[in-house]
């Protein structure tokens, strides 16, 4: 198989970088900032991009697969002021902008979930609105385009409250992404276009992160420990699941790991928590190197293994 380069410069591991972003500093330029949720193959960013020079751009998506895409077709543009996130747009907005910071949000053929019971997982929500007006400058702009009318009908339902004021009109495709191209090809000929205005400021402060603790315990038997049981859900508002996945001992080393997977508001992560002999006790803190974001989560699924040591006879 022939290696071909590809470039991860664009790529911020934004578990590794402090948190909100200093995307000045990421692009070397303070120019105005835009953002698209969504992005697929990249190509209508890496052609904005092209089209304004003296614009920073960055892409956020949630799957890998068009994250690797877009670094391909980058990598042949030669461009410098794009960068790619892999991560859900809630958590993105929730915690690497800045209130007040971005020109423009665009979202093309966001995925309208149809379902009643799949609602909740619609991204354009009245929070969702209210979290994006937070993060744009004054009279900053979103655009979505969509090829489902009622999903359009819900979003404009989402607006009230929101600092919004809305204005759609039905367009031709001329945006040439993969889905476009894919509705085109069933027959599709309209689409629609919501352009959302910037009226009034609504803040939603940027999510806080924790210092997380380290435990100790004086005694530590692998054998007998009990850990939380499968699904334990932690009382408490806002809600946090606790799941623990696997349990691995090394005894020559004296160090167990356990798998977690904390589920919180806007954040689901999996990491280990490792138990490790120093000495005369145990400590008990998040495994180095999992990029873990040090959340309320994360010190509960600490504590639960904690506990559950601490009680060992
Ligand atoms: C229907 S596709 C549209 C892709 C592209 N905009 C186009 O026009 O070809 C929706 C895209 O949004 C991404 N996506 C869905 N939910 C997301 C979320 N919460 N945060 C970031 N990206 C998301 C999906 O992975 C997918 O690439």
């Amino acid at each position: 198989m022939k290696a071909r380069y590809m470039s991860f410069k664009p790529f911020v591991l934004w578990r590794n970088v402090g948190r909100p972003i200093d995307w000045p500093e990421q692009f070397g330029s303070q120019a105005p900032l835009e953002v698209e949720i969504g992005f697929g193959n990249g190509e209508f960013l890496v052609r904005r991009a092209q089209q304004q020079p003296g614009r920073n751009f960055v892409g956020v998506e949630i799957e890998w697969a068009p994250v690797q895409r877009a670094l391909r077709r980058i990598a042949k543009s030669r461009l410098t002021n794009v960068r790619f996130l892999l991560v859900d747009a809630h958590p993105a907005l929730q915690r690497l902008f800045e209130p007040l910071t971005l020109r423009r949000v665009y979202s093309l053929f966001p995925c309208p979930w149809p379902k009643e019971r799949h609602a909740k997982h619609r991204l354009f929500s009245h929070a969702f609105l209210t979290l994006l007006n937070s993060r744009l400058q004054p009279g900053g702009e979103v655009l979505v385009v969509t090829d489902q009318e009622p999903y359009l009908r819900w979003v404009l339902e989402q607006i009230p409250g929101s600092g919004f004021e809305g204005d759609w009109r039905v367009i031709a495709p001329h945006f040439r992404t993969k889905y476009e191209r894919k509705w085109v090809a069933g027959g599709q000929r309209e689409f629609y276009e919501l352009r959302l205005q910037k009226i009034a400021h609504h803040a939603v402060p940027l999510t806080k992160e924790i210092d997380v603790q380290a435990r100790r315990v004086a005694r530590f038997d692998p054998q007998s420990l009990e850990l939380p049981r499968a699904g334990k859900l932690c009382a408490g508002h806002p809600p946090i699941t606790v799941r623990c996945r696997d349990f691995l001992y090394d005894p020559e080393r004296r160090r167990a790991m356990v798998a977690v997977l904390v589920a919180e508001a806007d954040l689901t992560q999996d990491f280990w928590i490792e138990i490790a002999c120093r000495g005369d006790h145990w400590t008990i803190r998040p495994a180095r190197g999992c990029g873990v974001v040090p959340t309320a989560g994360v010190q509960r699924a600490v504590d639960l293994i904690w506990e559950a040591a601490s009680g060992q006879a």
